[in-house]
Formats: C-alpha cells, structure tokens, sequence
C-alpha cells in the first residue's frame, strides 16, 4: 500500500441542459459553494491524492472554480461526449502515469462523505480489482443496477435502457462512484465498446472486462442521501435540504442550540461556538464566524464574502445580534456587543462593549468599545463617487437621529446631541451641537386655533 499512488477523476463535463441555465450545471451552489467545490473538497480530504477534474469544451468558468478550489489539479477537456469511459480516459496522461488506484467521482453529486470513500478505498486493500458504491434506491428508475452473485460479488452494472424486465426489479443501484485497482486501468477502458442503447461508452462495463481478465468486482454500500445527482433545479434544491439538515445536526451535535432549526440556514464555510443560540429563521451566507455563547435573534441576516476572499465576518463572544439585524461582509463585532433591531453593519469595526440597538446603519468606520450609537444614526459612507470612513471613539455617545459625515472622526468619550450632521470631527469629551436655534412664541397655538375657527364659522 506505502508506495501506490491514488488518482481521483471527477467528472464535470455535463451541461445539465434540464437545469435551463446558462451557467454549467456543477457550477450551481450548494450552501454557498459550487457542487464543484464540494466534489474537489471531499477529493481533497484524502491525503496524498492527485486530482483531475474533466470538463467540456470551452468551459473556462468551470476550469477557474476547479483551479479555486484545487489549485493542483490537473484539468482535461473531453471533446465529445460519448459517454463515462470516454471522459475518463480524457485524463489518459492522470491515468497513465498513476500506479495506484484510480477513484472517480461526478461533480454533480455532492453529497457523499469522506467515509463511504474510506469504505472504497478499503474494499480495493481487500483484493478488489473493481468497486463500486451501490445504493437501495426507493424508486430505482434510470439508475444502473448492480447484479451480484450469491457471494455478493459484483457481477456486472446494466444501465437502465439495456437492462432486462428481470434486472429492472433490482433495486441495488450504481451511484456512479468507482474505484479501480488494475495494472493499467487505461487499456482496460480502450476495451469498453458503445454496442448499448445510448451507443455510448460505458465506465461501467469496466466491471465485466475486470472479471473476465480475473479480478473480483465489489460493492459497497451508503445511504441514498449520499449519492443524490443534481440534474434539476428541484433536485439541487433537494442536495441543498439535504446538506443543511446535516450541518444543522453537526452543529447542535457540538453544542449549538437552535430552536426552530429547520428554519436555520448555513454555508460551507460557516463557522459557530458553543452555547451559541440561534433563533428561528436566520439565514448565514458563506465566511462567518461566531464565537463562543454568542446570541443570534430571530430573523437576522449575516453574510461575509467567504472564507477564501477578505471580507469575513466575525461575532466575538457574548455578543447578541438582531432580532432583524443585517450584518455585512468585513464586519467585526467584539465581545458583548449589542447590535439590536433593523441596524445594518458593514465593513466596520464595532468593539467590545459597544451597543446600536435600533435602526441605525453603520457602513465602513470603526466604532469604539463601549460606545453608545443612539437609535437612527447613520454613518453617511457614500458621496456618489467614493467611500469613506467614520471613527467614534471608545466610550462616545451618539445622540439619535444623527448623520455622521465620513470622512470623520468623533473622539472618545464625545458626545453628539441627537439630530445632529456632523460634518468636521468632534474632540474628545467635548458636546457638538449641530440644530438650528429654536424660536418660542409663547401663545401663538391657542391664537392661530381662535383666529381658524372665526374664519370657518
Ligand atoms: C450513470 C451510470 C449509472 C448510474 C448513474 C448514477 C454510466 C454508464 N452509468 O448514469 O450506472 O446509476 O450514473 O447517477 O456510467 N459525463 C461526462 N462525459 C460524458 C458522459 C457523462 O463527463 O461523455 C459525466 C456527466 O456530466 C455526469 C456523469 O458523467 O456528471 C454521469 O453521466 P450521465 O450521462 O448523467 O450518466 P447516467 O445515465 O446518469
Ligand atoms: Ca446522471
């Protein structure tokens, strides 16, 4: 086992037509990241393996997600496509030099788990020339069925099309997933033949010309969940329910309570604490992370850019967000913030102690620990051409109703009466005031109601 090599293709070409989109199929996200994505990751996971990934002609957006993900993989273009064998042997120059075993795997299936390809690999340590995961499909239609002997052993894979009334009541399915251990699995796949209903080349007929050269064919087994293919909009949908319950599980699993956790949505890269609480419908889009007992109140909306760019956004511990908060990528809360009700943050820095309970918009700045951002106060960010900064200084109070003109800077311990524009910056500790002078006229009211009322009678 120590000097043989593993190779793993993953197959990307299709244009997954019955999505009616213009982007490729396996470039459709899954929790925020491309079926693509997942497939690479879990290829990944598995150390000391080499990567090919086989796309379609033309396809350079599907190329730059595979170099994203796995900048190591080697990529290669099937020209036509003729079926599972031909795009496996478009990686001809992977499988030639690999002296090893060979797993591939579809990037429209993005839900199989590191284990049940532990179980494949193990099958292939236990004399297996051929594996394949196999799969008891509740309805079995147009999947390939796996025919065993009476020992189990794999016999052969008949697609749907070419198979038999016989072995169309076989319910054991062939998710697509298979592994290989031959001497040179490339000349093995130049023997597969297109004499079948679609005329096309079949990887699995590999199993049949494996047997008849001497080798056992195996099978392993997941649940149906695993192997879901996404050739539909519903299908991705049903990957994406899917995925979140099991992430939802992990993460109460590790110490997460959710209350109405079906209502919960998370991303690929979503990272959370312990004893944090997550009320009902909160969405997380992909590169967040929140710590430790952290309070996320219904109906909350938190989205970094994601793990891979800048622009995260991090919730340090005990701090408590929403109900109907809007967090934005770059945002930073700091320990036992309080970011309260219709307030949006974005790209700012919001330190420990501070609070900005109500209706408040607070985009690119810094706000001070223990600064008080009183309700309906703006950081006016935005001239029409260029964004600038606002910076309130730790332990300053910003009366409510106040615009902060950016570039600007309010110094720790100000205050800022409420109504306020702020245009220059504020010292620190000391009061600005920006209102018009107030005018009494004492009476005026009760005259201007008499004199109304005479006019009308
Ligand atoms: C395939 C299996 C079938 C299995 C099913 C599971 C074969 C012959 N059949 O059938 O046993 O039950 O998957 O979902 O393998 N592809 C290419 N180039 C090609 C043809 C296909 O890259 O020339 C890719 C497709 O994009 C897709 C995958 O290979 O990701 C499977 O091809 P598809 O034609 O969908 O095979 P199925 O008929 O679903
Ligand atoms: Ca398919």
């Amino acid at each position: 086992m120590t000097d043989r090599t593993l190779s793993i293709v993953i197959l990307a070409a299709g244009k997954g037509t019955r999505m009616h989109s213009r982007r490729p199929k396996v470039l459709h996200p899954i929790a925020g990241r491309s079926m693509l994505g997942h497939v690479l990751e879990l290829a990944g996971s598995i150390p000391g393996a080499r990567i090919g990934v086989v796309i379609g002609p033309g396809m350079e957006d599907v190329r730059e997600e595979a170099a994203r993900w796995a900048p190591d993989a080697s990529i290669f273009v099937q020209e036509n496509q003729s079926g599972t064998a031909d795009a496996v042997l478009a990686a001809r120059s992977l499988l030639e030099t690999s002296n090893g075993d060979v797993i591939v795997l579809y990037a429209d299936s993005p839900l199989m788990r590191k284990e049940t390809l532990g179980k494949l690999i193990d099958s292939l340590d236990a004399g297996a020339a051929v594996s394949v995961v196999g799969f008891e499909a509740p309805d079995p239609t147009g999947y390939g069925r796996l025919l065993t002997d009476q020992s189990g052993h794999l016999v052969a894979i008949r697609e749907h099309k070419d198979a038999s009334p016989e072995e169309l009541k076989v319910r054991l399915c062939n998710s697509g997933v298979m592994a290989f251990r031959l001497p040179d699995i490339a000349k093995v796949l130049d023997r597969i033949g297109n004499d079948n209903a679609k005329g096309e080349y079949y990887l699995t007929d590999a199993v049949e010309i494996a047997r008849a050269d001497g080798g056992i064919a195996a099978v392993v087994t997941c649940e149906a969940d695993e192997v879901l293919g996404v050739n539909s909009r519903d299908q991705l949908a049903e990957a994406e329910a899917i995925w979140q319950a099991r992430a939802r599980r992990a993460f109460m699993h590790a110490g997460v309570t959710m209350i109405a956790p079906e209502t919960v949505w998370l991303s690929y890269d979503t990272q959370i604490g312990c004893d944090v609480t997550i009320e009902p419908n909160v969405f997380i889009g992909p590169g967040v992370t929140i710590a430790e007992g952290v309070r996320i109140k219904a109906n909350s909306y938190l989205e970094g850019i994601d793990r891979k760019s800048a622009g995260g956004l991090r919730i340090e511990s005990g701090a408590e967000v929403g109900p109907f908060a809007r967090l934005r990528p770059g945002t930073e809360l700091g320990a036992n913030v309080h970011i309260g009700n219709f307030v949006e943050v974005k790209n700012a820095v919001v330190e420990a102690g501070a609070k900005a309970n109500h209706l408040t918009y607070i985009g690119d700045g810094v706000v001070g620990a223990g600064a008080n951002i009183g309700a309906g106060t703006i950081f006016c960010n935005y001239d029409g051409f260029k964004k600038s900064r606002c910076e309130v200084g730790a332990g300053a109070f910003i009366g409510s109703n106040s615009a902060l003109v950016a570039p600007v800077t309010i110094g720790d311990g100000a205050y800022v009466a409420a109504g306020s524009v702020i245009t220059t910056n504020v010292e620190a500790d000391s009061l600005a005031v920006v209102r018009a002078t107030r005018e009494d006229r004492p009476g005026w009211a009760a005259k201007y109601r008499a004199m109304m009322q005479r006019r009308k009678g």
